[in-house]
């Protein structure tokens, strides 16, 4: 079949190679050039397990092209698929710009039938406006074609996209006539083999499942990270009740685990934009304001501890920082914890000394030459000089390290685990202080 996809970001990219691995004809458009010429030249800028091969091999194969052209793009597929960002407003809403600027590109070039498929997280009520502005276009220029309006949400996790797209736990399809169905139930087939995974729904019910599903993985951590700092001032160990409460096959183990905070591209933008939603509908979301909140104080659980544990003689310390991305298995920096850890030592008069296996990048972009902030290329690298290290983001590569070179390395042996990853008691024998979150009396 034939697709076309509108935006080479992170979900475009993923859906398009996917896609094309499957056999199908795709072709991805981009207003952005610079991008689009580095792709037609097999460089791919995002790092995304997997997602490079399937781009080479898709684009030898001839089912996988890019283009800035948008009459060839609608001209293309039968499917035309909406991957462009909704970056948050000012006032936390979702920026439906770019959505419906395609909109009106698809109208203004559309010449027979089309599924318009919204793929980009948006406010419930957006398939209706997605929906006027192709016919507002069609209008002007006197064209009447028939088109239909799709929502299908992305349930893609970054670092493990392409095995999400590939592998789907499910399949959301918000539609509100059968032929449309019918015709994703075709283009979804090959990944709907074995298990019926397709939940099919009226479009505004899909619309509110992403920012549901979103708002509910970022409820169980932000319930977590306060059942921590509660465990902390009960001296109770919250990786024990963690264990304790997953065990409860109604709450599950998977996405209990606490933190110095989420980050990323969704889960912040996607409670705030939820929450702007319920106002505008008049309702308050006391729940999801609550979250945002936990977790943007849990950001600053770290650099608590870390002033806690040095008092005054914090200005002029240097901290080890490892790990920077939002997650492991991603170079996106986007909302993370990382940061706001930096900025408030920065500003603190601490010094910063950080790595990250792949994240180094984004944040010398994002920090510039910042005065106190030095990036290295090794982990052990960035212990030299500095009176504690702080592990961010549990990267694989930290989890075993060699901790009596770190207690040789560092001025003073302290570790601020933000992820628990480490044994407080293998650390107290090694002679560490040790501050994990939520384990014990360490507040
Ligand atoms: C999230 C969702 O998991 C995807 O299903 C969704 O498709 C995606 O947003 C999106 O809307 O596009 P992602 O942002 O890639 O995916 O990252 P997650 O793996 O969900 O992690 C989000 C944050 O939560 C990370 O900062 C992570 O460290 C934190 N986290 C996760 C915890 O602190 N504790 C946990 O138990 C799990």
């Amino acid at each position: 079949m034939k697709v076309t996809i509108f935006g080479c970001g992170y979900v475009g990219l993923v859906t398009g190679a996917c896609f094309a691995e499957v056999g199908n004809e795709v072709l991805c458009v981009d207003v952005d050039a610079a991008r689009v010429e580095r792709l037609n030249a097999g460089e791919v800028p995002i790092f995304e397990p997997g997602l490079e091969d399937l781009v080479h091999r898709n684009t030898a194969a001839g089912r996988l092209a890019f283009t800035t052209d948008p009459a060839e793009a609608v001209a293309h597929g039968l499917f035309q698929m909406i991957a462009v960002g909704t970056p948050p407003d000012e006032d936390g809403s979702a920026d439906l710009r770019h959505v419906l600027d395609v909109a009106r590109t698809i109208g203004a070039h559309m010449d027979g039938y089309r599924v318009v498929v919204d793929k980009s997280t948006v406010p419930v009520g957006t398939a209706d406006r997605v929906r006027e502005a192709v016919a507002a276009e069609l209008h002007r220029r006197g064209v009447q074609v028939e088109f239909d309006v799709v929502c299908n949400p992305e349930f893609l996790k970054e670092g493990e996209a392409v095995e999400d797209f590939m592998k789907p736990e499910r399949i959301v399809v918000g539609a509100d006539n059968p032929r449309t169905v019918e015709l994703l139930k075709l283009l979804y087939a090959p990944f709907n083999r074995n298990h019926e995974r397709m939940v099919i729904m009226d479009v505004r019910s899909a619309e509110l499942t992403k920012y549901a599903a979103n708002a509910m993985l970022a409820t169980k951590i932000s319930f977590m990270n306060e059942m921590a700092n509660l465990a902390e001032r009960l001296g109770a160990d919250i990786e024990k009740v963690r264990v304790g409460i997953g065990s409860d096959s109604r709450i599950g183990y998977a996405f209990i685990y606490p933190g110095c905070g989420y980050g990323g591209s969704c889960f912040p933008k996607d409670v705030k934009a939820l929450e702007r939603m319920a106002a505008a509908a008049g309702y308050e979301a006391r729940l999801l304001a609550a979250v945002e909140d936990v977790n943007r104080r849990q950001k600053e659980v770290l650099l608590r501890k870390m002033e806690a544990h040095y008092g005054d003689r914090l200005p002029g310390r240097t901290l080890a920082l490892w790990g920077l991305s939002f997650k492991p298995g991603t170079d996106d920096i986007r909302e993370a914890p990382s940061c706001v850890l930096i900025e408030g030592l920065l500003a603190r008069g601490a010094r910063v000394r950080a790595y990250d296996p792949k994240a180094m990048e984004a944040v010398r972009r994002r920090f510039g030459d910042r005065d106190g902030l030095e990036l290295v290329p090794s982990p052990y690298e960035a212990l030299e000089g500095a009176d504690g290290l702080a592990l961010v983001t549990e990267w694989k590569e930290f989890r075993s390290p060699d901790f009596d070179r770190i207690r040789e390395l560092l001025g003073e042996p302290v570790i601020f685990d933000g992820r628990n990853v480490y044994d407080p008691d293998l650390l107290a024998a090694k002679g560490f202080a040790y501050y994990g979150i939520g384990r014990g009396r360490s507040v």
